[in-house]
């Protein structure tokens, strides 16, 4: 076998597995056929395939053209008004679904709370009269930094019924990356809460606002939800107690009627410079294609009972744990806390209490359960599961496998969605009663989208099998609109890599079914001895390994072959870190890929840097790799104390 070719082993996987005829039978999409005649109507007629599926939501004013696109910059339901908010609380209330749960939320301490569509128009009503109350208008920019708690959500769907731009900063920032966003955007207010409970521990999150806020001049009202009842100090005139606006405010706010190119949020996502990018979202395209996609990809059914285990910090919990689910009428369970707390079973606790039946979960999460063992989801009844959900990062054929036989049983299909924060919702992914699913590929594009693997010199479709840049050809509803404040930023990353086609910064091959195998970022491939090597791939080899956790690859510099692979290995539970295991390891890699991706140097340690959101943090290893002090933004960090153990656990 050619080294080319050896490359692709560890993901070429074999393995198939097709949607159960019990599944399929009653799913939105039942076959692959199915899938296949939507999917080419939407390419070949995108505007009437888009016009049929806004259709189903609820509009003011019909639009007077489906699309306008001029390159880089895109259009969705011109002269169209509508409202994402009433599309996902008020159309329900008509309907038998006034009464039906819409978050059923359980906080880390154990509390819950459960709230009808109909209690959650009248608290989303309240919020929103709060913030008119305060100036907020259509148009203005408002910083959520919240933990998760219903209010959260509340908060959003309050800025979208009045037209108020919301940009959430995830609760587990730092002050200084929450003072960088709020100048970005100038927003004017910020929401957050007195605290939010992580692991038994109050987050002090007003106390962050306090610090972030006297260094930004935009600032006119701090707005507070009462949480964890600590002390915070009010500066009068300036923060204000939730409920205390609230009580004075009427609970009548007709959701305003908006221009579907009207503004709806800013998530700042970072970038390949050290300034994150501000991700700039409107309202009705994002709308579509939230909502189709969430009926699609997860097949809600009013029965459902769906947990999205994201935080809303995070595009995943903006886009599949509010609008899209709520625009279907679903279900949706909300957690507040961390995954093992008080006990590495919370997640399956949840799911046995509340019967959940589908869960949309995270790689990395995955990868900690595997760590953690079988014996925690094995205590808990989840018979429930119908429907399992994978994002973020590629997920490894072993972690993919598990997630397979001890959650699903073996009878729940696994839809491994690819996205990004900028496309708003998901482009590639099985369709659960329509896909057979193969272990570490998302699968094929969904409806409307057109990915494709290309060269990047002759922009032409890379053959089955070879790896390319992943690119989109052709826009789609909730694709971003640009980067907050820098069009020529959104240019430069988005649109000059590859002509006419949106790069997405990821590298992918497609095999001979048409399945997408998404590689990992462009910018985490490693160049050993002249050959490309993604770092997904040799951590998949590793991960595959029956000792291994969960591993992070990165290149470091090398005098004799320009890069060469050094990998951290978290072990399982029970396993010695111990020399020998080092030469095992490598022979395995060697085996997996070949002898050249075999990693030069190994360093177990007890857990990887990441962010909140469960990425790698990869600059990070490197500058650990060559000895180099970390420099630049580390906020984002799960736990600061990793890195200075890393420097240590040195050989
Ligand atoms: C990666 C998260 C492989 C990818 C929704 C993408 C994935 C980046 C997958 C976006 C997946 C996300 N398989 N890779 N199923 N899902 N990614 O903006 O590199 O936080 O470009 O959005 O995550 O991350 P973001």
């Amino acid at each position: 076998m050619g080294k080319a070719e050896s490359f692709e082993q560890v993901l070429k996987e074999s393995r198939v597995f097709k949607p159960s005829k019990e599944f399929s039978a009653l799913a939105h999409v039942k076959s692959l056929a199915q899938y296949k005649k939507m999917y080419n109507e939407s390419i070949k007629s995108p505007d009437k395939f888009w016009a049929k599926i806004a259709k189903e939501l609820h509009w003011f004013k019909p639009w007077k053209k489906v699309s306008d696109w001029k390159e880089p910059f895109a259009k969705w339901f011109v002269g169209g008004q509508t409202n994402i908010c009433y599309n996902c609380v008020d159309r329900h209330l008509p309907t038998w679904r006034r009464n039906k749960a819409a978050i059923v939320w359980e906080g880390e301490p154990g509390d819950s709370r459960v709230l009808t569509y109909n209690d959650l128009h009248r608290e989303v009503c309240i919020f929103a009269n709060t913030l008119k109350k305060l100036g907020l208008k259509k148009g203005d920019r408002v910083a959520v930094y919240m933990g998760m708690v219903p209010e959260l959500a509340i908060a959003i769907l309050a800025c979208a019924r009045i037209g108020v731009v919301h940009s959430v900063v995830f609760g587990g920032f730092s002050a200084n990356a929450l003072v960088e966003r709020i100048h970005d955007c100038q927003a004017k207010a910020v929401i957050t809460c007195d605290g939010g409970w992580r692991r038994g521990k109050i987050v002090e999150l007003k106390a962050a606002v306090d610090e972030a806020v006297v260094k930004c001049p935009t600032i006119e009202n701090v707005v507070v939800v009462q949480r964890t009842r600590n002390n915070v100090r009010m500066e009068p005139g300036r923060d204000h107690w939730y409920h205390e606006l609230a009580a004075s405010v009427d609970a009548n706010c007709p959701a305003e009627p908006l221009d579907s190119e009207q503004g709806h949020f800013i998530l700042y996502t970072s970038g390949s410079t050290g300034k994150p990018k501000g991700i700039y979202h409107t309202v009705g395209g994002y709308m579509v294609g939230t909502y189709l996609t969430s009926k699609l990809v997860f097949d809600l059914k009013d029965e459902d009972i769906y947990f999205c285990t994201a935080d809303i910090g995070w595009v995943t919990g903006h886009s599949y744990i509010v609008y899209g689910p709520m625009a279907n009428g679903a279900t949706c369970v909300m957690y507040e806390g961390a995954p093992n707390h008080p006990e590495p079973d919370r997640f399956w606790r949840i799911i046995e209490k509340y019967r959940v039946t589908i869960l949309y979960t995270a790689p990395t999460a995955i990868r900690a359960f595997i760590k953690w063992g079988e014996q925690w989801p094995q205590k808990h009844d989840l018979s429930s599961l119908r429907l399992l959900g994978s994002v973020g990062e590629p997920i490894n054929p072993e972690a993919w496998i598990w997630y397979n036989n001890v959650i699903g049983k073996k009878k729940c299909p696994i839809v491994d969605t690819w996205w990004q924060t900028e496309t708003g919702s998901i482009m590639i992914s099985p369709l659960p009663g329509a896909t057979p699913t193969k272990p570490g590929s998302a699968t094929l594009p969904l409806p409307g989208i057109l990915p494709e693997c290309v060269n990047k010199e002759t922009n032409k479709k890379m053959p089955p099998g070879e790896k390319g840049l992943l690119v989109v050809r052709k826009p789609w509803p909730s694709m971003l609109r640009g980067i907050w404040g820098d069009n020529e930023r959104y240019k430069k990353v988005y649109w000059s890599t590859v002509k006419h086609s949106y790069f997405t910064g990821d590298g992918a091959h497609c095999d001979k079914d048409g399945y997408f195998w998404i590689t990992g970022r462009v910018d985490d491939v490693i160049i050993v001895s002249g050959h490309n090597l993604g770092t997904a791939e040799v951590e998949s080899a590793l991960v595959s390994h029956p000792k291994v956790a969960e591993s992070a690859v990165i290149g470091v510099p090398d005098e004799m072959t320009g890069q060469a692979v050094t990998a951290f290995v978290t072990l399982k539970d029970g396993n010695q870190p111990i020399e020998s295991l080092k030469d095992e390891l490598r022979a395995h890699v060697a085996k997996e890929i070949g002898a050249l991706a075999k990693p030069k140097q190994i360093r177990f340690t007890a857990s990887l840097p990441k962010t909140r959101s469960g990425k790698i943090m990869r600059r990070l290893l490197r500058d650990i790799a060559s000895g180099k002090e970390t420099v630049g933004d580390t906020t984002t960090l799960e736990d600061y104390s990793i890195l200075a153990k890393l420097r240590t656990d040195d050989e």
